[in-house]
């Protein structure tokens, strides 16, 4: 049994989507949240700026003494997992194996669609991954830039015009291709879920990143003996690096409860 919180991270709103999943699966444990939203988007910077800001959340979460790290974040995972794993006597959890993992298990045609910030796409990680785990998987992958701004943005319903037509065009190529599972390798995709869905059609399964690594966390901390076993509801704790009132009102529609109150706004370039 080990009481001490998870510690999130991501660059805006993305890394909700594990938080989701993270509490739906393990109430009693305790999460503090970071998303970088004074730096959003990472995924078009350089390797050098994103093993600093994510050395930089990493130092900041770690202030909390938490038992476990996960990078809620593709463009992280797939960019500086390994630097954090080397630095760090914690666990540290990507979503690039979790999700592999998954896709390569649904898949059934063998051609897998893989959607990213540039940084994940150029990374090769998923595609490395996929060919690990199931050699011979035909991967179609395709960078779409727009898509966090219009999320952080609150972009990303149906109906909404821009979401749909930018989504489109992104995925169609994918959808040409005839893949029947496509991964959300960005964890800011899921909130564009019924987007993607509508447009892609029902044969295609969807692989939220941050979904799947929520669950893999679950399994690993059980594995080790560091779930928090005790009755009740754990505590939740979001900070962000710009206005938190933004961040809160984005927040509590996806996660489905009222986060006004319990987001701090705070200084990341003080940790190092
Ligand atoms: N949600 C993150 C990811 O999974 C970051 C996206 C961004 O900031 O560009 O890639």
């Amino acid at each position: 049994m080990d009481t001490r919180p998870i510690g999130v991270f991501d660059s805006g709103l993305g890394g909700l989507t594990a938080v989701r999943e993270l509490a739906r699966i393990m109430p009693e444990e305790d999460l503090v949240y970071f998303g970088d939203t004074g730096r959003v988007p990472y995924g078009g910077r350089s390797r050098e700026i994103l093993v600093k800001y994510a050395r930089q959340d990493t130092a900041f979460l770690r202030s909390f003494h938490p038992k476990a790290i996960v990078i809620a974040c593709g463009t992280v995972s797939t960019t500086a997992l390994d630097v954090l794993r080397a630095e760090n006597d914690i666990p540290i959890f990507g979503v690039v194996g979790p999700a592999a993992r998954a896709a390569a298990h649904v898949t059934r045609n063998g051609r897998v669609g893989l959607i990213g910030t540039k940084a994940s796409i150029r990374s090769g990680a998923y595609e490395r991954t996929l060919a690990k785990l199931r050699p011979g998987l035909e991967v179609t992958a395709r960078a779409c830039p727009l898509l966090v701004p219009l999320v952080e943005s609150g972009r990303f319903r149906p109906g909404d015009i821009v979401a749909e037509t930018v989504a489109g065009e992104y995925l169609a190529p994918l959808r040409e291709r005839g893949v029947d599972t496509l991964i959300l390798g960005c964890t800011h995709y899921p909130l564009m879920k019924a987007v993607i869905g509508a447009y892609m059609g029902p044969d295609v399964s969807l692989v939220d990143v941050g979904e799947q690594c929520a669950r893999w966390v679950k399994r690993q901390l059980e594995l080790d003996g560091l779930r928090n076993q005790r009755p009740g509801a754990g505590r939740r704790r979001y900070f962000v690096s710009d206005s938190a009132e933004d961040f809160s009102d984005l927040a509590s529609l996806f996660l489905g409860e009222d986060v006004h109150g319990g987001v701090e706004q705070i200084d990341i370039t003080a940790y190092e």
